[in-house]
């Protein structure tokens, strides 16, 4: 049995957000924020998207890929729905989802798939969220389970959530979606494929350095509160900086023993694209080279839970991502949370 990831898709909004525009209402300049981040531009949602929105484009090109695999009737609205239906189960990460606790963003976007007969959840891991996301679509697809194909979905609104006063903040963040179908594949013979390997952690004496503080039930809204008073996600960049390159640099590390393999097998790494300053310090560390990195961070900047399967999805499509490559993800994110996927493509 393998777990495999058969399809990507993603959506990215089409307003773009320069450097140049940003230092054109704050005190900061395009040369700063791309020394300091790698950063130069970031894609930013209308008022009427949420995260759902973003999330069904993105769900729906990577089923899309997989009507385009199958070979579909030729009703694109019909063959999109019969392949919704073969969904076991959806998994969206996400930190900023449509609404506060319940309903899961999930539930919004099977509804609005059509994927009848998928259950549906949301997972809280930050930046962390799609890693998380495929290990759970393993275990929930996993031997014995009647459950075949995964919808794995990571969307994110961040820029609803940050201060747009707060130079230090607001120039990180982006939107997007990223969205990734695995399938439970039959594998009788001894080549290994899909999801070989995960990682995953946590280390909740940090949650103070990555934190929403308002809005939930620690530190709920009072009457007359709410309006124009959005919750803002606050950040420690100096510890949160340290704790992403200890653990990628750990991370990384663990996987390559844990496979008994070296950096040399590893076709890509598809990191999660927070800075890129901190692969730059893991990769140093480590003495792989910079190439082995995908980075888009440049256009899009951090799109925390989406980052990862937006890369995987453009490495997908350009047909940078042969069948057999071993790919490695690598991320982390509020919570604070870490963890990294090796799978063969
Ligand atoms: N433009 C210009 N100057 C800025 C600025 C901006 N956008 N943001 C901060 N500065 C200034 C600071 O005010 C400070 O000025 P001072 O020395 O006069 O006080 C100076 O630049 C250095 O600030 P500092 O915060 O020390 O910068 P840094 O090199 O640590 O970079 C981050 C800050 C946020 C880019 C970095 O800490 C980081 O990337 N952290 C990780 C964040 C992250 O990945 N978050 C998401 C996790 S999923």
């Amino acid at each position: 049995m393998a777990i495999e990831i058969i399809a990507t898709g993603r959506a990215i909004p089409p307003t773009r957000l320069t450097n140049d525009d940003l230092a054109m209402k704050l005190d900061t300049s395009d040369e700063w924020i791309r020394s300091h981040t790698g950063i130069c531009a970031r894609h930013i949602a209308d008022e009427d998207t949420a995260c759902s929105n973003l999330a069904l484009e993105a769900a729906r090109q990577a089923l899309t890929m997989v009507v385009q695999q199958e070979g579909g009737s030729g009703n694109e609205t019909q063959d999109l729905v019969d392949v919704a239906l073969t969904l076991d189960v959806i998994i969206l990460g996400t930190a900023t989802p449509d609404y506060l606790g319940c309903p899961s963003t999930a539930c919004v976007v099977q509804d609005k798939l059509g994927a009848r007969n998928a259950a549906a959840l949301d997972i809280t891991a930050g930046c962390s969220g799609f890693i998380y996301g495929l290990e759970i679509a393993a275990g929930l697809l996993g031997t014995g389970s009647r459950r075949k194909r995964a919808l794995v979905i990571g969307s994110e609104i961040l820029s609803r959530f940050v201060d747009w006063t707060d130079r230090g903040m607001c120039i990180l963040f982006g939107d997007g979606a990223g969205a990734a179908i695995v399938e439970k594949t039959e594998n009788p013979g001894l080549t290994k494929r899909g999801l070989l390997r995960t990682i995953l952690g946590a280390d909740g004496s940090g949650t103070e350095h990555l934190i929403m503080r308002r809005g939930g039930s620690r530190n709920p809204y009072k009457t007359g509160e709410l309006v124009g008073v959005p919750p803002h996600i606050e950040m420690n960049g100096q510890a949160v900086y340290n704790f992403a390159v200890k653990r990628v640099t750990e991370t990384i590390e663990k996987l390559l023993s844990q496979e008994n393999i070296t950096i040399d097998d590893v076709s890509r790494i598809v990191p999660h694209q927070a800075n890129a300053r901190i692969v730059q310090a893991a990769g140093k560390r480590l003495g792989i080279p910079e190439e082995k990195f995908f980075l888009n961070i440049k256009e899009y900047a951090n799109t925390s839970a989406a980052s990862i399967p937006i890369a995987l999805d453009e490495l997908n499509r350009a047909g940078s991502l042969q069948k057999g490559d071993l790919i490695m993800t690598i991320g982390f994110g509020g919570g604070l949370t870490y963890g990294g996927n090796l799978i063969i493509w």
